[in-house]
């Protein structure tokens, strides 16, 4: 087993990442306040891991909640389902909310525990790749809202993380992937070698060999729990972890959110971002060469679906949240494992960089 942390001063947390975790309570029970624990997970992932979570919580008043499974149901509604249940149990300001899934768990167990009775402990148990390498980390919770995506939230620290890479023997082979755009999103932003060892490793990963995963998931979360240690409210240096996301956000909400995995749509945006900085100069041909061969290895989509339009991407662009004054900003790569937060660049770039981009 490793062991990160992530530097939040009086609201550090540890990350633990291995194989099997998920029996070792010993680990996240001494993370617990009080006596009552309230499990949050859904209807996918409940029939394969809700038990052997239970069974290491004797002792404590366990209640659960088992959500509809999907980003759809990622909403004010469906969060209301964790309300109903901590009240009618009685849940008091000492309670722990534990988060057993993906990322759609995550974020809406996460926002629960913000908001109930003005804030209370969770801890994040993340069962895909993606939510192991970049959702349970950082503090960022909420929901959707009709007019957008995550637009309902708040910032609000778990106690630990417990990052268990065997329940990813269950995950299907496209949500891995999905996992993997994330994971190749640190070597790109800030971590060249780390590049190198996913050429060398991508075959591993795809195959779910445990020790690259663990390595994967750890080298990640190390990358993440450094830039949000540094700026844990996005004021600034951690909008870069939203690299091909602007382009990705455009994607996955003309197509309907479903329709491409946040990591695939993420993957592409990644991709067309790398494009508009070899047009700017800052990259060579070869490197955004690089970059798609590596996300193609792990079966992800490197070419923007022509159901979304370049008017679709600039108007879709225009209102994404990482706009700042109506200006436009994205994040782009002066080098590989290099990136900038700029709105330096020319619209005509962009444009050249959407039409490329099918
Ligand atoms: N808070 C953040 O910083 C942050 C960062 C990135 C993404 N997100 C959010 O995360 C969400 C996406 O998370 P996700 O990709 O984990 O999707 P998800 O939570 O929808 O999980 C994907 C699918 O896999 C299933 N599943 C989960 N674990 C499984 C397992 N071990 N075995 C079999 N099936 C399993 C789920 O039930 C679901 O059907 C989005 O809502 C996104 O906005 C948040
Ligand atoms: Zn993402």
């Amino acid at each position: 087993m490793r062991t990160l942390t992530v530097d939040l001063g009086d609201r550090s947390y540890p990350i633990y990442i291995g194989a099997d975790l998920l029996s070792q309570s010993n680990l996240y029970r001494p993370h617990i306040r009080g006596k009552q624990v309230c499990i949050v997970t859904n209807e996918t992932i409940a029939p394969l891991y809700l038990e052997q979570v239970k069974q290491g919580l004797e002792g404590y008043q366990v209640d659960e909640v088992v959500l509809p499974d999907g980003e759809q149901f990622k909403n004010l509604d469906t969060l209301n389902l964790i309300f109903d249940k901590l009240l009618e149990k009685r849940h008091n300001r000492t309670t722990t909310l534990i988060a057993l899934g993906g990322g759609v768990v995550g974020d809406m167990t996460g926002f629960a525990a913000a908001s109930y009775q003005r804030g209370v402990d969770f801890i994040q148990i993340p069962t895909t790749l993606l939510s192991q390498v970049d959702s349970s980390v950082g503090g960022k919770t909420g929901v959707n809202h009709a007019l957008g995506k995550n637009m309902i939230g708040a910032f609000h620290q778990p106690r630990c993380v417990l990052a268990d890479t065997g329940v990813l023997s269950s995950l299907p082979a496209r949500e891995l992937a999905a996992g993997i755009a994330e994971v190749v999103k640190y070597g790109l932003i800030a971590d060249a070698p780390f590049m190198d060892w996913l050429e060398a490793n991508m075959d591993a990963l795809v195959a779910k060999d445990g020790e690259a995963l663990a390595y994967a998931v750890e080298r990640s979360c190390q990358n993440k729990a450094d830039v949000v240690a540094k700026d844990e409210r996005e004021g600034g240096i951690r909008a870069i972890l939203n690299l091909g996301h602007t382009f990705g956000h455009a994607i996955e909400t003309a197509m309907g959110y479903g329709e491409w995995l946040h990591g695939e749509a993420v993957a592409t945006g990644m991709v067309m971002a790398a494009d508009l900085s070899q047009r700017l100069g800052w990259l060579n041909k070869a490197d955004v060469e690089r970059v798609e061969k590596l996300l193609l290895r792990a079966a992800l989509p490197v070419k923007a679906p022509t159901a979304v339009t370049e008017e679709d991407f600039l108007s879709l662009m225009a209102v994404d949240k990482k706009v700042l004054d109506g200006q436009l900003r994205l994040v782009l790569m002066k080098a590989v494992g290099e990136a900038v937060v700029t709105s330096d660049f020319p619209v005509e770039t962009l444009k050249e960089t959407i039409a490329a981009s099918y």
